[in-house]
């Protein structure tokens, strides 16, 4: 499953924030965060995600040596199987695109782009 649909697509379209997880050249995790309607703006159809980048120096200079990502997000607005609350692990690859098509779709909406962080979706777990 590349595409986000089901459930994870509820957890995605109701999730206030996104946090997204890159790997560093010593092996250290980061992350980093997004808001989920930024995600949302820049839609959520089809086989990847778009996240406009004003920061993320560290996240980019992690992705140009290794380019696995993990995005995680939840929200109480979607019913989990034992309780009010569900997540959603999106895990893939991403590029950050500084010119091109969807460079320049995600500058229309968010002047303050620098780039575009565009995530391959490799594989949607839900959570809770
Ligand atoms: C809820 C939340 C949303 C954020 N949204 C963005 C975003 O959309 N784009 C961005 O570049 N940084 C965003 N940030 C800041 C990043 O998490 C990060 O601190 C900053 O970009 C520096 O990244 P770096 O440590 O990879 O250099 C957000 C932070 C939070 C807590």
């Amino acid at each position: 499953m590349n595409q986000i649909e089901g459930i994870c697509r509820e957890v995605v379209e109701k999730s206030e924030w996104v946090a997204i997880a890159t790997v560093g050249p010593d092996g250290a995790p980061h992350v980093v965060a997004t808001w989920g309607d930024y995600i949302r703006q820049l839609g959520i159809d089809g086989p990847i995600l778009r996240i406009p980048v004003g920061g993320m120096n560290r996240t980019e200079a992690n992705l140009q040596l290794d380019s696995r990502v993990e995005l995680l997000c939840g929200t109480r607005q979607v019913q989990g199987i034992r309780s009010s609350g569900k997540g959603c692990s999106i895990v893939g690859r991403a590029e950050m695109q500084r010119s091109g098509p969807e460079f320049d779709a995600a500058k229309a909406k968010f002047p303050w782009a620098r780039a575009v962080l565009i995530v391959h979706i490799g594989n949607i777990t839900p959570q809770l």
